[in-house]
C-alpha cells in the first residue's frame, strides 16, 4: 500500500477503530502491561508512542504508569488522533507527524530526549524501518529503550487463505527488525507474547468487511464477500478461538542497565 492509501485508509476506519480492537475486555490491558513490562516503564518517563493511532494503549499504559510528563502519541492520521483529541486525558499529548518526521528530526517534540518509545503495528508502514530505526534510537535518553511489537511473519487468524497469502508477503520479518536495531547500536532482543482470543463470529465477519486490518484494504468489496463465503464454509462454529501471536523486539541503549 502506497502512504496515500495508508492515510485513506485509517481515515476511513477511524471512527470504528477502538471498536474493532476491544476484542474483548481483557486484550487491551493485557496488551498494555505486556508493553509497560517490556519497556520497563516508570512515571518519570518520557515516552512516545509512534503510530499511536487512536491512542488505545497508551491511554491504558498511561492508566497504570501514571506518567508525570504526557505520553506522545505520535502518528500522521489525523483522523486516528482526532479520537484522542475526543476524549482529552492529561497524560496523553496527540502529535500529528510520522515515525519517519521525528526520526529525522523533522518534528520537534517538547521533550530533548525519550527514555522509552514503541511502535505497536506501525513499523509495516514505515518505508525505510532501517533509517527509521536508527534516527529514532538516537533520539533516545542514555537508559532509552525502543520497543517494535509487531505481528510474526505467519499468523493464525481464521482469515480467507488469500488475506493469509498477502499478510505473508507483505509482513516485514521481525528478525530483520532485530538486525535494524542492533545495527542502531542498541542491544536488541526478540521474544514473543501470545493471547488467545475468543470472538464471536458474526462480529469477526463484520471486522473482515470493515476491513479492520489495513491488508484487507487491498482487496476489493467482491473478494471480500467471496472471503468471508470461504471463512462461513470453514468455522461453522459461533465463537472463533485464535491465538493472537506479537513479535516484541525490544533495544536497549547501551548506556542503560536493564
Ligand atoms: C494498525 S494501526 C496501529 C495503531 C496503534 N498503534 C494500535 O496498535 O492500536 C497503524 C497506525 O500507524 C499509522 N501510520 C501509518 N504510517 C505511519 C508512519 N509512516 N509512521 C508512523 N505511523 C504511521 C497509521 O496512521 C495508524 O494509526
Amino acid at each position: 500500500m502506497d502512504q496515500r492509501d495508508v492515510a485513506g485508509h485509517y481515515a476511513e476506519i477511524a471512527a470504528e477503530y477502538d471498536e474493532h480492537w476491544v476484542y474483548g475486555p481483557t486484550y487491551v490491558p493485557w496488551m498494555s502491561a505486556r508493553i509497560a513490562e517490556a519497556l520497563s516503564l516508570s512515571s518519570a518517563d518520557r515516552i512516545a508512542d509512534i503510530g499511536s493511532g487512536t491512542g488505545l494503549f497508551a491511554r491504558e499504559v498511561s492508566r497504570v504508569v501514571r506518567p508525570e510528563r504526557p505520553i506522545l502519541c505520535v502518528d500522521p492520521s489525523e483522523a486516528m488522533l482526532r479520537r484522542i483529541s475526543a476524549r482529552p486525558s492529561p497524560f496523553l499529548t496527540p502529535v500529528l507527524a510520522s515515525a519517519e518526521d521525528v526520526a529525522d528530526m523533522r518534528t520537534t517534540l517538547p521533550y530533548d530526549e525519550l527514555d522509552a518509545v514503541w511502535l505497536k503495528e506501525s513499523v509495516h508502514h514505515v518505508a525505510d524501518p532501517g533509517a527509521t530505526l536508527r534516527g529514532l534510537a538516537q533520539r533516545l535518553s542514555p537508559e532509552g529503550r525502543l520497543l517494535v511489537v509487531m505481528l510474526p511473519t505467519t499468523i493464525q487468524y481464521p482469515l480467507f487463505r488469500a488475506a493469509l497469502d498477502r499478510f505473508e508477503e507483505l509482513q516485514p520479518d521481525p528478525a530483520d527488525i532485530t538486525g535494524h536495531m542492533e545495527r542502531s547500536g542498541v542491544e536488541a532482543q526478540l521474544f514473543h507474547v501470545e493471547h488467545e482470543l475468543r470472538l464471536d463470529r458474526d462480529k469477526y465477519f463484520a471486522m473482515v468487511r470493515a476491513r479492520y486490518m489495513s491488508l484487507l484494504s487491498t482487496f476489493s468489496d467482491s473478494e471480500i464477500e467471496k472471503g468471508i463465503e470461504e471463512m462461513r464454509a470453514a468455522h461453522p462454529e459461533p465463537v472463533l478461538v485464535f491465538p493472537d501471536r506479537f513479535a516484541f523486539v525490544l533495544g536497549v541503549q547501551q548506556g542503560g542497565e536493564r
